[in-house]
């Protein structure tokens, strides 16, 4: 939702923190700020409305100095964007910054005790809230910040991440969380870094410790790192080294971090499948399968929770689980899931997906399940995100940190450790003949390379994309295993480029769909050759006969679709279930020129987060 970043040192703050907030801006970006305390202890803040470079161009002509500093890259939940509801937001005696990320739920009866004791507001925000409490315990109870802050955060309701600066202690920065994530990067003398994840402090410093729920840490320039847990009393920190290459973090010669992702997927799945599959390329060993093989492979079902593009790599999942494992699987919304008193056993299996690892849905579906007994097991990228530390085991994909807010990699990443888990779990349970085990593994190690070739019709989708930009509807159709990639090359088209479209099974299209046909409406067809190849060039002789237009994506050298569809997209051939990896490039080009066609700010589209801590 919003990005965090916090800095107390010997060095300039300013410039690490607008560093920091760029790297975090996936976040969140409808407004940005900054409070330092200056070298005469006065403490000052910087906001504008807009992106981090408003802000970086409203403080050109301003002396903002300091070494110790508070940022914020905001993604609007309570009042509108607008300078004066941008984070960092102030005490009423001008004492205290405070940043936070998160929601605070029983804002409205704080806010109304303390108006009643005369405190007056100035923004519309929850956390202006927060900080005005804090001043308030500070002030009646006589007690030091970090007092005020434990007493304050036993008052509220909500998720947060916060860090709050004291002018009459410019030594000293402190942060808390509960459901929000924080990391405090260990500078080399003994200064601190904090931010939502660990992107911002890599370049500085690789010792780094991911603070849990209800932690209140106290970072003193030269001191150690004190941590009180809520709950739980004193701490002791543990300190995790990251390894985060300075390159994945910037674009890399691209235009957007988009097409960079897009890119790099045939490297990151390489990076995905090394140490898993062995030089040989034909098995497939997971140590969380090693490690827990009786709870996985004997699962009674498997019930599938995600959100949004991790909900379709599920879909994926599901089919590949179901026809290799013989295990039933159900795919559930997250956010639906919570809410719905599900059935879950305690020998089901309940698999989290999730890119960022802090989605706030998917954390509430993994508390439900473990709270009904069931083993829960993540797939996640974010290396020590909150989901991979509250699953009993789990998968990362290793595709390296996404920044762009449409997911690409982190999809096929997802879809890659399904289909290798998919794989191990039928080796265990002897559910596919030996050999075509070994085939399936050599086939998904040659992925990379398909997708190399895959990505060679960029200049061909560049080409076709300023056909499209007028359109106000698409529709996606697929069957089987491309049902849930017209799924997602739906969402994509939608995220980006801000054009309706939709995901259709192809054969459902005459249930009600086609009634939506006519010359101006798109229809982009996967037709890969598999075995439900026929049906589906019925379905687009079916969108012809109503004047639809058909772009239709195929195995090369496929003439007969070619005849039939106004355009046709070859793709490299492969196996019906790893199709989804190959068929979802092109969705995923296509998606992205017809945004940057139409103008759009592709890496940071409207209204959209990376990382939806919120319900
Ligand atoms: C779409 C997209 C979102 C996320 C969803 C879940 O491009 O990125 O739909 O997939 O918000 O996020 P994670 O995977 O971080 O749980």
């Amino acid at each position: 939702m919003c990005g965090i970043v916090g800095y107390i040192g010997r060095k300039k703050a300013y410039p690490i923190l607008i560093k920091g907030l760029k790297r975090l801006e996936y976040r969140g970006y409808d407004s940005a700020g900054v409070a330092m305390i200056d070298d005469n202890g006065e403490l000052n803040v910087y906001k504008a409305k807009g992106k981090v470079s408003d802000l970086e161009e409203c403080c050109a002509d301003k002396n903002v100095c300091g070494c110790a500093g508070i940022a914020h890259t905001r993604w609007a939940t309570h009042g509108e964007p607008s300078s004066a509801n941008a984070h960092p937001h102030c005490s009423a005696s001008g004492r205290l910054a405070l940043i936070h990320n998160g929601i605070i739920e029983n804002y409205a009866t704080i806010k109304d005790n303390l108006a009643e004791r005369g405190t007056v507001f100035r923004s519309s925000t929850d956390t202006e809230v927060l900080v005005q409490l804090v001043e308030h315990v500070m002030l009646s109870n006589g007690l030091g910040l970090l007092e005020a802050v434990q007493v304050s955060l036993r008052q509220v309701v909500g998720a947060y991440a916060i860090a709050i600066l004291d002018k009459e202690h410019p030594d000293t920065l402190v942060c808390a969380r509960r459901s929000s994530p924080l990391v405090v990067g260990l500078g080399e003398d003994g200064d601190f870094y904090l931010a939502s994840d660990a992107s911002p402090i890599a370049e500085y410093t690789d010792r780094v410790v991911y603070l849990d729920d209800g932690d209140v840490a106290v970072m003193r320039l030269g001191d150690e790192l004190r941590v009180v847990n809520l709950e739980n009393g004193m701490q002791h920190p543990k300190v995790k080294q990251i390894d985060i290459a300075l390159g994945e973090l910037e674009k890399g010669g691209f235009p957007f971090f988009m097409l960079k992702e897009i890119f790099e997927q045939p490297d990151c799945l390489r990076n995905c499948m090394r140490g898993r599959i062995n030089v040989e390329g034909d098995h497939v060993a997971l140590s969380a399968v090693i490690d827990h093989r009786e709870r996985l492979a004997g699962a009674r079902r498997i019930v599938i929770v995600a959100c949004g593009t991790s909900w379709h790599a599920g879909l994926i999942g599901k089919q590949l689980i179901e026809s290799l494992c013989r295990i039933p699987v159900e795919v559930e919304y997250a956010s639906e899931f919570r809410y719905r008193e599900p059935v879950v056993y305690p020998d089901d299996v309940v698999m989290a997906i999730s890119q960022s690892g802090e989605t706030a849905d998917t954390l509430a579906a993994i508390e439900l399940a473990r709270k009904s007994g069931a083993f829960v097991f993540g797939i996640c990228n974010a290396i020590g995100a909150s989901i991979p530390r509250q699953t009993q085991t789990g998968v990362y994909i290793h595709v390296g940190p996404e920044i762009g807010v449409a997911s690409t990699k982190a999809f096929t990443g997802q879809v890659t450790v399904l289909s290798m888990l998919a794989l191990c779990l039928a080796n265990e349970r002897r559910t596919i003949p030996g050999e075509q085990y070994k085939e399936m593994v050599a086939e998904l190690t040659r992925i990379p390379s398909k997708m190399e070739e895959a990505l060679r019709t960029n200049e061909q989708i560049e080409r076709l994309a300023p056909i499209f930009t007028y359109a106000k509807n698409c529709l996606y159709l697929g069957r089987g295993y491309n049902y849930p990639v017209a799924l997602e090359g739906a969402l994509k088209l939608k995220e980006i480029s801000y054009i309706h479209a939709e995901g259709y099974p192809a054969a459902e299209m005459k249930h009600g769909p086609i009634a939506l046909i006519d010359s101006e409406m798109p229809v982009f067809v996967i037709a890969t050759r598999d075995k439900l190849y026929e049906k589906v060039i019925s379905n687009i002789q079916e969108v012809r006969a109503r004047g639809g237009r058909v772009t239709a994506l195929v195995t090369a050298g496929d003439e007969q679709i070619r005849q039939l569809a106004d355009h046709v997209i070859e793709l490299p051939d492969t196996l019906e279930c790893f199709q989804p990896l190959i068929v979802s490039i092109p969705l995923q080009l296509l998606a992205y020129h017809i945004a940057v066609c139409k103008g759009k700010d592709v890496d940071r589209p409207r209204n959209l987060a990376k990382s939806v801590t919120v319900e």
